[in-house]
């Protein structure tokens, strides 16, 4: 089924054009379309209003200080079954599983900890909707048969 979801590419990744334009590239190879972009700086508020349902955890604090330590880039991308598919790309959020699946996902070849692990994903299809709703305000959520017809 056509879906869209949304990835956040970190502060580390923006930082580096090589590894940027590596990841774009993983991303477009996999078929995906990228719907809508921009590249942002978060604050401090605005982060943690993003991990909120992580405040009270341990890695809260540093999670939102990483998040708003320099510009992210959103995107809203499109395919079949691009929750999962863009999530399986990114592997898993701590890095020490990524130690049996280094080479096929992009946290096992780049991600340097369990905060700086290169994107964020959304997990369901009510997380998608929330968090593009979050980066894309201005965005029609009932546009995507537009770009489900572009993959016919
Ligand atoms: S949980 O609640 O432990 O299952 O968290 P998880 O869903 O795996 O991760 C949610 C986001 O929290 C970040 N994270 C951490 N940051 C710092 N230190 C530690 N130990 C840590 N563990 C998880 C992680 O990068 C996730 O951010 P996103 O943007 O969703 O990748």
């Amino acid at each position: 089924m056509f879906q869209l979801t949304l990835c956040i590419l970190k502060p580390d990744v923006v930082r580096s054009p090589r590894l940027f334009h590596e990841i774009i590239e993983l991303i477009l190879q996999r078929q995906f379309i990228f719907v809508k972009s921009k590249r942002l700086q978060l604050n401090s508020e605005r982060a943690g209003e993003f991990y909120r349902e992580h405040q009270g955890k341990f890695f809260y604090s540093r999670l939102v200080h990483y998040m708003s330590c320099g510009p992210i880039s959103c995107h809203i991308l499109g395919r079949d079954n691009a929750i999962q598919e863009w999530r399986s790309m990114l592997g898993p959020t701590k890095v020490f599983k990524t130690i049996f699946e280094a080479e096929s996902t992009i946290r096992g070849q780049y991600g340097v900890t369990d905060t700086r692990n290169c994107g964020h994903g959304s997990d369901s299809t009510e997380t998608a909707q929330r968090e593009i709703k979050f980066f894309f305000p201005e965005f029609d959520m009932k546009s995507i048969s537009k770009y489900e017809n572009l993959l016919a």
